[in-house]
C-alpha cells in the first residue's frame, strides 16, 4: 500500500482501511510492550526515539482513520480538556480502609497475629498463620475499572461508596496498562496506590521554587493534587507512579487463592506490584511479621518513596472471608505504623548558612524533635521568598518534614499559634562568615556572597563536597575535620589536603595518631579515582553525579573536556546552555586548572579513554574475572567471552583464588572441579545472562 493512501488522501478503499486498522494494532500492541518495559519493568528495550516514532506512526494513523482511534491506544494517554468538576463514580465494592496499628514497636504485629488467630479459634498448637506483608505507600487509593482488558475508569476512593471520576488524569501515569496483558477478564477492578516518588518530588518543587511558584508540603500532596488536577496537561508534567496491591468487582476472572498469589496475577497482566513484599509466618521469628516490619524499617530511608507503615493481610482467601469485617474494616488486615515522618515543633531561631556555591540558605533551628526516626533540631527553609510564602516567623509552631536522606525542611505555619511581635527575618547584606557583600540577581531566588574561595564557609563546602562519598569518597573527611583544617589555615585549596602529612594531622586538636592514620591512608587510598568522581568533586556550578558520567563518557579525558567550547559542550547528552556555560567559566578561571593540575601533580588518577566510548569503570562486570569452560547450550565460547568483556569483565583461561566467576556448560572438566574445590561461584548461561544484565547480587569481594 502506497503511502497516500494510508493518509486518506487517495480516498482509501475497502482493503486499505482494513490493512490501516491492522498496521493500528500493531503499533498498538508494540507501544503498549514497550511502554510496559519501560516504566513496570524499568527495562527499556528500544531507545527513546524509536518509541517516539512508533508513537507518531501511530498517531498519524489515527489521525487520517479518527475511527481507528481506541480508548486503549497509547496516543490517549494526554489527551483529555479541561474539566469542570469531576463526575461521580459508585465503587461496584465499596472501597474500604484497614485499622492502623498505631503501636509502632514489634508488639503492633504480635497483637495483630494474636487477634487474628483467636477470631479464627486457633490454639497455641496450630502451625503459625500465613500473611502476605507489604508496604503502606503514602499516596491515595485509586480503583482502576478493566473491561475486556481495556481500562475505562479510574476512581478516587471518596467515601469509600463514591469516589470521582479522573480517568483522564490516570491515563497519563505511564506506569499504568491502558490495556492489560494477556486473557483478559470481561471485568476486573484493580485497587493500587497513586504515589510520586521522592525525587520527583524533588524535582517537581525544585522547579516550582525557580519559578517562585508555591511548593507542595510532601509527596502525598503532590500526588493527590496531581490526581485531581482538571487541567489534564498539567497533571502529566506532575510525575506520578502506581503500585497495585488489591481487587474491586470481579466478573469471569478466577481470583488466586492467596494473597500473595494475587499479586503475581497482576504482575503477569501488566501491572506494578512492589517487590519489597514478602509471605510471613506468624509474627515471631525468622519469616515472621516482626522481621518484615524491621527488615523494611530499616530500608526506609533508602526507599525511593514514602511509606508511612507496613500492611500484613492473611494470606488464604478463604480465611480472610472467614474473618470478614467489622463495620468498614477487614478483620484479615493491619497497617503497622512507623514514626512519622512530619511534627510539629517550635523554631527558636533563624541562622544563615552559606554553602559551596555561596548561596546563602534561611536555616530554622528547632526546639528538638523527633521526625521520621532522628531527632531533627535544623531545617531547611531554602530561600528568602519560600520563608516569606510560608510566614515563617521566630517563635512559630512549624511542621517539619523528613524523609529519607533528603535534609529536614519547614513545610508550614501553624497558624494562630504566633507570639505576639516578632520582626520579620530579613536576609544580611554582607555574608555573616566572611564579610563580603550579598548579592541576588534579578531573575534568581537565591542570595548570594560574593567571597568565593576567600569565604571559609564556601571553602568548607567545597572540601566536604570533594570528600563525599560520591566524590573522591575521603573517609573520616567530615564536618568538624574540615572546620579545624579551614580554620586553622591547614588547608586552603583541595590540592593542600594531599600535602597533609601524619605530624600535621596528629597536631590537630583531640586527634590521636590512629585516626590521623587513617585520615593519610584515606587520602592516599582516594588518589585512585574515575573521571566522573573527579569532575563531580570539583563542585562546578550545576555539575552533578549525572553530568559528570555524561561529560566523562563523552570527551574521555579531563583535557578534552577543560578545553571543550560552549558550541562543543552542548553535543553531550542533557547539557543546556546554563551548564555548557558554567563549565565554560569554570575552566576559565586559571586558579581553577591549576587545582586541576595540582591534583594530578599529587598523584591523584583514573584511566582516561577515547571520547564517546564508555568508561569501564561504570560498567557492570568492571574489575570481575570469568573463566568459561565446557559447552554452553546457545552460546558459542568467544560470543560468551565478547558479552563478559563487552560488559567490563575479563575472561582468563584458568581458575585461580583471583577467579571471580566460572561460567560451566556441559563436559566442563578440570576447571569447573577447581572451581569447586576454591569455594569460586559457578554460573550456568542463564546465570550468566542474569549477571551481564543486572551486575553481580553483591560484591564477590572486588
Ligand atoms: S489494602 C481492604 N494495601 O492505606 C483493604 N492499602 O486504610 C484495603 N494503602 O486507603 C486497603 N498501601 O490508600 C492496602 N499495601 C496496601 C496499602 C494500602 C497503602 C492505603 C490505601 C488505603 C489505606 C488503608
Amino acid at each position: 500500500m502506497s503511502q497516500s493512501n494510508l493518509f486518506g488522501t487517495d480516498g482509501p478503499s475497502q482493503n486499505d482501511a482494513s490493512e490501516a486498522a491492522r498496521q493500528a494494532a500493531a503499533l498498538r500492541a508494540q507501544l503498549h510492550h514497550h511502554a510496559h518495559c519501560y516504566y513496570v519493568l524499568d527495562d527499556p528495550q528500544i531507545p527513546d526515539a524509536e518509541y517516539d516514532r512508533l508513537f507518531r506512526e501511530l498517531s498519524a494513523l489515527e489521525e487520517a482513520h479518527p475511527e481507528l482511534r481506541t480508548p486503549d491506544s497509547p496516543t490517549q494517554r494526554v489527551l483529555g480538556r479541561v474539566l469542570d468538576g469531576f463526575a461521580t463514580v459508585k465503587h461496584a465494592v465499596p472501597m474500604l480502609s484497614i485499622r492502623t496499628e498505631t503501636d509502632t514497636e514489634a508488639s503492633g504485629a504480635a497483637a495483630f497475629d494474636a487477634r487474628v488467630r483467636r477470631e479464627l479459634g486457633l490454639t497455641p498448637q496450630d502451625p503459625p498463620v500465613e500473611y502476605a506483608a507489604e508496604l503502606k505507600f503514602d499516596g491515595l487509593a485509586i480503583n482502576l475499572r478493566y473491561e475486556q482488558g481495556v481500562l475505562v475508569c479510574a476512581a478516587t476512593r471518596g467515601d469509600g461508596e463514591v469516589g470521582e471520576d479522573v480517568t483522564q488524569n490516570i491515563r497519563t501515569i505511564g506506569q499504568i496498562p491502558l490495556r492489560l496483558n494477556g486473557d483478559a477478564p470481561p471485568v476486573l477492578e484493580v485497587r493500587g496506590e497513586v504515589y510520586m516518588r521522592r525525587d520527583d518530588f524533588e524535582l517537581l518543587n525544585e522547579r516550582q521554587r525557580e519559578k517562585g511558584d508555591k511548593t507542595f508540603v510532601n509527596p502525598r500532596n503532590a500526588a493527590a493534587g496531581a490526581v485531581r488536577q482538571l487541567d489534564p496537561s498539567i497533571a502529566a508534567q506532575r510525575p506520578l507512579s502506581f503500585y497495585a496491591y488489591g481487587l474491586g468487582e470481579v466478573q469471569g476472572w478466577d481470583v488466586p487463592g492467596t494473597h500473595s498469589g494475587l499479586l503475581d496475577a497482576l504482575i503477569r497482566l501488566g501491572l506494578p506490584v512492589c517487590h519489597h513484599r514478602a509471605v510471613a509466618q506468624g509474627a515471631e521469628g525468622e519469616h515472621g511479621l516482626v522481621a518484615f516490619h524491621q527488615a523494611m524499617g530499616r530500608q526506609r530511608d533508602q526507599l525511593p518513596f514514602d511509606i508511612d507503615g507496613v500492611v500484613y493481610k492473611v494470606n488464604r482467601r478463604d480465611l480472610q472471608d472467614t474473618l470478614g469485617f467489622v463495620t468498614r474494616e477487614p478483620r484479615w488486615a493491619v497497617a503497622h505504623k512507623y514514626p512519622a515522618q512530619e511534627e510539629l515543633t517550635q523554631v527558636e531561631s533563624i541562622d544563615i548558612q552559606v554553602g559551596r556555591t555561596g548561596k546563602l540558605t534561611p536555616v530554622a533551628r528547632l526546639k528538638p524533635v523527633f521526625v521520621g526516626g532522628v531527632t531533627v533540631t535544623n531545617a531547611t527553609l531554602h530561600n528568602l521568598f519560600e520563608l516569606r510564602r510560608k510566614r515563617v516567623r521566630v517563635g512559630d509552631t512549624v511542621i517539619v518534614r523528613r524523609a529519607g536522606d533528603v535534609i529536614p525542611e519547614v513545610v508550614g505555619v501553624v497558624p494562630g499559634e504566633r507570639p505576639a511581635y516578632v520582626p520579620n527575618f530579613k536576609m544580611p547584606a554582607q555574608c555573616p562568615v566572611c564579610g563580603s557583600d550579598v548579592v541576588r540577581e534579578p531573575a534568581e531566588v537565591n542570595h548570594r556572597c560574593t567571597g568565593g574561595l576567600f569565604c571559609a564557609a564556601q571553602r568548607k563546602q567545597a572540601l566536604l563536597h570533594f570528600a563525599q562519598r560520591r566524590a573522591m569518597d575521603i573517609e573520616g573527611l567530615g564536618e568538624k575535620l574540615v572546620d579545624q583544617l579551614i580554620d586553622g589555615g591547614l588547608v586552603r585549596t583541595l590540592p593542600d589536603l594531599y600535602k597533609l602529612g601524619l605530624l600535621k594531622l596528629a597536631a590537630l586538636d583531640r586527634m590521636a595518631e590512629k585516626s590521623a592514620q587513617n585520615i593519610v591512608d584515606a587520602l592516599e587510598k582516594s588518589k585512585q579515582t574515575t573521571l566522573p568522581r573527579f569532575l563531580f568533586g570539583l563542585g562546578i556550578r550545576h555539575i552533578g553525579e549525572a553530568t559528570a558520567k555524561d561529560l566523562a563518557k563523552h570527551f574521555g579525558q579531563i583535557d578534552r573536556i577543560m578545553d571543550a567550547s560552549v558550541e562543543q559542550l552542548l553535543h553531550v547528552n542533557d547539557v543546556g546552555p546554563i551548564v555548557a556555560q558554567s563549565i565554560r567559566t569554570f575552566f576559565d578561571q586559571a586558579h581553577n586548572r591549576e587545582v586541576v593540575e595540582q591534583l594530578r601533580a599529587a598523584g591523584v588518577h583514573w584511566e582516561e579513554h577515547e571520547p564517546g566510548t564508555v568508561d569501564p569503570t561504570t560498567l557492570p562486570l568492571y574489575g570481575l574475572t570469568f573463566v568459561l569452560t565446557g559447552t554452553l547450550p546457545t552460546l558459542s565460547r568467544d560470543e560468551a567471552k565478547a558479552m563478559v568483556e563487552a560488559a567490563g569483565g575479563k575472561v582468563a583461561g584458568s581458575v585461580s583464588k583471583k577467579t571471580h566467576y566460572v561460567v560451566a556448560g556441559a563436559e566442563a572438566g578440570s576447571k569447573l572441579d577447581k572451581a569447586q574445590s576454591l569455594g569460586v561461584p559457578i554460573l550456568d548461561e542463564d546465570g550468566l545472562r542474569q549477571i551481564l544484565l543486572n551486575g553481580p547480587a553483591q560484591s564477590p569481594g572486588v
